[in-house]
């Protein structure tokens, strides 16, 4: 691995504030071909992108997520009730209007190996972002069919992610290496 990646690995942290400043369209088309280029199920790329950057589509998202959240936060309890607590996470959503642009990324389920190359593919997506000095949150809503409605995306393309981009309005410092993460050799002893 080379040095640079592992700078913009540990530089790269979950921003959920956005400055207005809009996003060029060279960083755009630059996070865009980085979608074209994970290694894929058969190399066939078996996922979508949908780019909004219309003000009145982004405000339709924001409510349409805020309005399924306000059923899962209420529903949360335990542990991880107390983590969003802790990080400011709830049911409102800024950042599907704060953020310039928004791509949804929805896998392809007639393909082979959609899930897993959907995940590499964003992945490699939060990466070009990071890389081109902008940010994001890996925003998984509880349910996406409103977005298949808002965006008619076809039934057999499942949305994985809304990835807001922009610049951060804040950044929190860098990610350290992490010794308690699990890695065993020759075999897993937990
Ligand atoms: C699969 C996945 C789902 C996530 N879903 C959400 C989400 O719905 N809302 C949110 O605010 N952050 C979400 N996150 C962001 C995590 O909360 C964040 O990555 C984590 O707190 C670590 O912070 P870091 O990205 O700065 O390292 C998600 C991250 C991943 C990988």
């Amino acid at each position: 691995m080379s040095g640079d990646l592992h700078e913009l690995m540990k530089n790269r942290r979950t921003v959920r504030n956005f400055l207005p400043d809009p996003v060029s369209e060279e960083s755009l088309n630059r996070i865009l071909e980085a979608v074209t280029l994970p290694p894929s199920g058969a190399g066939l790329l078996p996922y979508g992108t949908v780019v909004v950057r219309d003000s009145k589509m982004k405000q339709k998202i924001r409510e349409g997520a805020q309005k399924v959240e306000i059923e899962y936060y209420e529903n949360l309890s335990g542990r991880l009730k107390d983590k969003f607590d802790a990080m400011g996470v709830n049911s409102e959503k800024p950042f599907l209007t704060d953020a310039p642009v928004l791509l949804i990324i929805a896998g392809d389920t007639e393909k082979p190996y959609w899930l897993e190359s959907t995940w590499l593919a964003i992945g490699y997506i939060v990466l070009a972002i990071e890389n081109e000095g902008l940010g994001s949150v890996t925003y998984t809503p509880s349910d996406f069919t409103f977005i298949n409605e808002l965006l008619s995306i076809p039934d057999r393309f499942v949305p994985q992610v809304i990835l807001p981009v922009g610049y951060p309005a804040n950044k929190k410092p860098p990610k350290k290496s992490r010794p308690e993460g699990r890695v065993y050799y020759e075999e897993c002893k937990e």
